[in-house]
Order: structure tokens, then C-alpha cells, then sequence
């Protein structure tokens, strides 16, 4: 009998979709993780956990707030929906859009209710009635206690629309401005501290999309009045979110920044991902995108800012999030749009970006997870009630915990490659120090198998049990519904001995071990 041959094309093509090459040392499965707690990437700025509740579908109308619903307070807001936005522990709430901030101009949103014009909403083609505006939302975020974060019309918007927001909601002198929020029913400033100039300007599907010459030249002039206005807010510019083949992305970020270099605190990025193809090993490794795209920015930072010692610019990763399959490629229209069902890959896949972000913890300084509920959501709801998406637990549980410093880790174990990466490492791993506590969050990149990990504290004893959470579920395509609850964070827990701890992570997991040291 002849042997089979084989071109070496279909061989690595087969070597590639065969089950995972595992790397590391020979012999060990197991994955050596040393901490030193002096060794610092950086603080973790809590507005790393931030959300994103754009005019979209049913984000805000039916999610956030519906009026004369029996789930609903005096003002319109949904009370089980305001309860689990709070057990979110959300650092940052982003709106009113996303595109929809692209034709959106705040003096339709503002005054009686009844009174508010009705706007053709071209972003997502559906009708704007503008009975959520600027009291609506700068209230609700009061209410919740989280920071808000404005995005500017900085598409069909002009600079004084701009500047008017910036002086409606933050000045205290009397002015014509003033005395309008004042008449509004508003006394007190709400002294807004984060805005955005204009989104996703790179993107030819936004209104008033130009290129990065054009877009840097107006919003310099924005930007200008926004702050003499109020020299204490922080400004956002709109960097890369289309990553398409043709377009320059890196050369975007960097134009935009060449304009905005004394004006910018901030360079927006936005990244979604998803699994078209149904490959989980893929799919886990989407992570390694995202940290590749923040080392390249940061890159472009630092080249701007040579010679500006005394200014920092950070990321503010203001949309991410898993978005494939409710995406329509423009044509999205009414109000059941991008309801994405949420499983447990996509949770843990959330946890891996949540690490990137904690690992990247120096430069990225705000993040907005896209979007709070219904629409891409964590939170999804009916006109009855609501259930928690599977992403809604790996938020939690790193907002809630993963606070402090974030920690460089030497971590050695096995990996695998995909057709885009050649090492992606089985446990993706992040740690965060705060104050004698300890928290490692750790996902397990295997669909099939257990994995143990040593970790070692270089500077330290442990000195208390570990309390730990899990993510997982009974399959990897498992979801939860109304009534139904198949992935959740349980309880469990760990000891550990002097600097030794050990643990053995099961397959497709995600899980955080808290706990002291000394
Ligand atoms: O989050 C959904 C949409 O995705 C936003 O409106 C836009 O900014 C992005 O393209």
C-alpha cells in the first residue's frame, strides 16, 4: 500500500483544528505562578469597571427605564433593574451613545417631557422621543452613585453645543445656561467630569465621519471651549474602533493625537469580538488581540508625548465586549436589536478581557463593558422582570474584588496555538493587591480538562484561607433565561500554606481565589 502524502498546507491546517498542543515545562501540566507584591503594574482605576447605556433598542426605553410599568418608581426608572445595576458595582456609566451620540442633540432632551420634540433617530432608524435626557440620566447615575461619563455630538454636533452641555451641567455662575437647568428644576451643578469628543469618528458608518486630519482639526476647537468652560473635566478623543484591513488604525490614533496631544486625557478604543466560526480555542484567545491593540496604543502614546513629560494620556476603552450574533452589519432597525443570549464561553471570554485590562493596568484607565442592559447586555429584561446574562458574574465578582494594584506575574505552564497565536497560555491569569489582600482571578482555556496551578509568593505568607468563586457551567454553550440559572458564580474555598498555594481549576472556568497575606 502506497503512504497517504500530504501537503504541508493540509498537515499544519490539520495540526491547527487537531486537539490543543500543550506546552510548558517537560512532564508538567501545571502552571508555576510566582507574585511578588512589590512588583506593580499600577493602580486599578475602578472606572476600569465601568458600562455603557446608550438610546438603543431597548438599553434604555424597557431596560433602564420604562414609564407606567407596575416594575417602575414615580420617575420612571425600573427598580429591579436599578437593584441589579447596583450588585454590578458599576465605576462609570457612558452615554447617551455609541452612535446614537452622533446626531443627538441635548436640548431636545431637556425640559417637560411632554414637551420634548420627536427626532427621526438615524444611528439605529427608529424614533427618538426624548423622554430619557440630561436630568434623566445624570440623576439616575446620582442616584446609583457611579461617575458619569458624556459622550459630545461631535458628528453633526457644532463646538457650542459642546461647550452649552459642559456649562448646563457643570457651572455654578448665573448664565443663560444656568438659569435654563435651574428653570429645569435643577439648583446645583452635577459637575460631570468625563466627556468624550464624539465617537467612533474612524468609522464610515458614523454620522459625521471624517478623516483623522478633519476630525483632529475640529475637535481641538471643541475641546478648547469644553475646558475653558470648566478646566477641571477630562476629555476623551475618539481613537480606533474600525480595524478593518483597509483602515489605518495605528495611523488614526496617531493623527488625532498629534492634534489633541495638550487637550486630550484620554484615547478611546473600542474592540468587539465573537466566535462566527465556532471555535472555542480561538474564541478564548481573543484576549490576546486585545492586549496587542493596547501595547500598539500605548506605543503611539508614548511617540506623541515625547518631549511632554508633564502630560499623560491614558486608554479609556470605552465599548468592548462579545457582539456577533445579533449583529445585523448596519441594517439594525426597531427595537429588539442586539439582544445578544449570552453562554459561558462568552463569560469566560469576558473574564480573560477583564484580566487584560487588570494586567494592563497602568494605561488603561477607564473601560465601559458595551452595554448595561437588553442591548449586549449582563442585565436583560421582559416587561415582567429580568434574569442575569452569564457575563453578569465575571463582572461582578472583578468589580466587586479586583481592586488595589495590579500585580506582574511570572506565570510558566502549558499553551496552546491557533491560527493567529502561536502561545496562548492554558490559564490566563491576573492578580490585584490591595492593602494586605489578595485577589487572583484565573481562567482555564481547556473545554475539557482540570488544571492545577502552584502559586508562590515571593515577598509574603498567605495567611488566611482562600475564599473562592467559580464561573462555570455544565457545557460551554450553556445559558441562563428567565427562570433559569445554568451559570453562576459558586462558592468555594482553598487553603494555602506558608507561600504556597495550590489549586486545581476545573475545565472552562473562570475563577477568583480572595484572600490575606502577610
Ligand atoms: O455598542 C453598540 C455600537 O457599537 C455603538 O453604538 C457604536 O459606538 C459601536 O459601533
Amino acid at each position: 500500500m502506497k503512504p497517504t502524502s500530504i501537503s504541508r498546507r493540509a498537515f499544519n491546517a490539520a495540526l491547527l483544528s487537531s486537539p490543543l498542543i500543550l506546552r510548558g515545562a517537560p512532564g508538567s501540566q501545571t502552571t508555576r505562578v510566582k507574585i511578588d507584591t512589590d512588583r506593580k503594574i499600577g493602580e486599578i482605576d475602578p472606572k476600569i469597571y465601568g458600562n455603557f447605556a446608550e438610546h438603543l433598542g431597548r438599553c434604555i426605553e424597557g431596560g433602564i427605564f420604562e414609564e407606567g410599568s407596575p416594575r417602575s418608581d414615580p420617575q420612571g426608572y425600573r427598580k429591579d433593574v436599578i437593584e441589579a445595576v447596583r450588585n454590578l458595582h458599576v465605576g462609570l456609566l457612558r452615554w447617551p451613545g455609541g452612535n446614537f451620540s452622533s446626531n443627538y442633540h441635548w436640548m431636545d432632551g431637556i425640559g417637560p417631557r411632554n414637551d420634548r420634540p420627536k427626532r427621526l433617530e438615524m444611528a439605529w432608524h427608529t424614533i427618538e422621543d426624548n423622554r430619557f435626557g440630561t436630568h434623566e440620566f445624570l440623576d439616575y447615575v446620582e442616584m446609583l452613585a457611579i461617575e458619569p461619563y458624556v459622550c459630545a455630538n461631535f458628528g453633526t454636533g457644532t463646538w457650542l453645543e459642546a461647550q452649552q452641555w459642559v456649562e448646563y451641567c457643570n457651572l455654578d455662575q448665573d448664565t443663560a445656561m444656568t438659569q435654563l437647568r435651574k428653570k429645569n428644576g435643577r439648583d446645583e451643578p452635577w459637575n460631570v467630569k468625563y466627556w468624550s469628543l464624539g465617537n467612533e469618528m474612524d468609522g464610515p458608518w458614523q454620522m459625521g465621519h471624517r478623516s483623522a486630519d478633519d476630525y483632529g482639526k475640529f475637535a481641538l476647537e471643541g475641546a478648547k471651549l469644553m475646558k475653558w468652560t470648566d478646566p477641571t473635566i477630562k476629555l476623551v478623543a475618539a481613537g480606533s474602533s474600525n480595524y478593518n484591513p483597509n483602515a489605518d488604525w495605528v495611523g488614526w490614533n496617531r493623527t488625532v493625537l498629534t492634534y489633541l496631544k495638550n487637550h486630550a486625557d484620554y484615547l478611546s478604543m473600542h474592540l468587539y469580538v465573537g466566535n462566527p466560526k465556532d471555535n472555542f480555542e480561538s474564541f478564548l484567545a481573543s484576549s490576546l488581540n486585545l492586549a496587542d491593540k493596547i501595547e500598539t496604543a500605548e506605543g503611539t502614546i508614548r511617540g506623541v508625548m515625547t518631549g511632554e513629560p508633564k502630560r499623560t494620556i491614558y486608554i479609556a476603552w470605552d465599548e468592548w465586549n462579545v457582539w456577533y450574533r445579533a449583529r445585523g452589519q448596519g441594517k439594525e432597525s426597531g427595537r429588539r436589536i442586539l439582544e445578544e443570549h449570552y453562554n459561558l464561553e462568552d463569560a469566560l471570554v469576558i473574564a480573560t478581557l477583564l484580566n487584560t485590562f487588570v494586567n494592563h493596568c497602568h494605561i488603561v484607565k477607564i473601560a465601559n463593558l458595551a452595554q448595561l442592559v437588553n442591548v449586549i447586555a449582563p442585565i436583560f429584561t421582559n416587561k415582567q422582570g429580568l434574569f442575569l446574562q452569564t457575563i453578569y458574574y465575571p463582572l461582578q465578582l472583578f468589580a466587586m474584588n479586583s481592586r488595589g494594584y495590579g500585580l506582574e506575574l511570572y506565570v510558566d505552564g502549558p499553551s496552546y496555538s491557533t491560527a493567529e497565536y502561536s502561545k496562548v497560555p492554558m490559564l490566563d491569569v491576573s492578580a490585584a493587591y490591595d492593602n494586605g489582600q489578595l485577589v487572583l482571578n484565573v481562567v482555564n482555556r481547556s473545554r475539557t480538562d482540570a488544571l492545577s496551578a502552584d502559586f508562590e509568593l515571593e515577598d509574603k505568607q498567605f495567611c488566611s484561607e482562600f475564599e473562592v468563586a467559580e464561573v462555570n457551567g455544565p457545557d460551554i454553550k450553556a445559558e441562563n433565561d428567565f427562570g433559569k440559572t445554568l451559570v453562576k458564580a459558586e462558592r468555594k474555598s482553598a487553603s494555602a500554606s506558608g507561600n504556597r498555594l495550590q489549586y486545581t481549576f476545573p475545565a472552562h472556568s473562570y475563577t477568583m481565589l480572595k484572600g490575606r497575606v502577610s
